[in-house]
């Protein structure tokens, strides 16, 4: 079976990245979730273990159940791939931006570690949803449901109500 490791900050999850999930658990087999954090610092409006609970509470149910595992790792996404022991990074993209960020850093995977990078795009009712756009809309009393799980919603409510 291939596994694969799905980086990101995840703060939170939302909409576009269960899609990615779901593709991904669908094509390879088993989905390797991985937040990278700065455990020196705690930036971001949910904690590391908040994180690791919303995505669990938006999977839980779906049809990547028991093809994913969430775990956060330090440090850099190569890193995290080799103590995973997975096979290759994907990540999921919506749009040229995400392209030439991405295709710099598949390429600097590969060369420094030895890591290949397989991109998945997005659906296109998800292109511009994004975890900042979530926190800011949030942030400002605004309604970000069309965006996140359910789960979600009412985390980002409890925590900006
Ligand atoms: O959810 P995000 O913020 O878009 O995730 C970006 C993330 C964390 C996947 C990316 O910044 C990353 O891979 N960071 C780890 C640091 C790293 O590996 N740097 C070297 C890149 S070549």
């Amino acid at each position: 079976m291939t596994k694969v490791l799905y980086p990101g900050s995840f703060d939170p999850i939302h909409l576009g990245h269960v899609d990615v999930i779901e593709q991904a658990s669908r094509l390879f087999g088993h989905v390797v979730i991985a937040i990278l954090h700065n455990p020196e610092k705690h930036g971001g409006v949910f904690t590391v273990e908040q994180r690791i609970h919303l995505i669990d509470g938006a999977l839980a149910d779906g049809h990547c159940a028991g093809k994913y595992s969430v775990k956060a790792f330090p440090g850099l996404a190569v890193d995290a791939a080799k103590a995973a022991d997975v096979d290759f990074i994907v990540k999921g993209l919506r749009n040229s931006g995400d392209f030439e960020i991405e295709q710099q850093m598949a390429h600097t995977n590969l060369a420094v570690a030895g890591v290949p990078t397989v991109y998945l795009p997005c659906s296109p009712e998800r292109s511009s949803v994004s975890s900042r756009f979530v926190r800011e809309i949030a942030q400002y009393g605004g309604d970000p449901s069309s965006m996140v799980p359910s789960n979600v919603t009412a985390a980002l409510k409890e925590i900006f109500s």
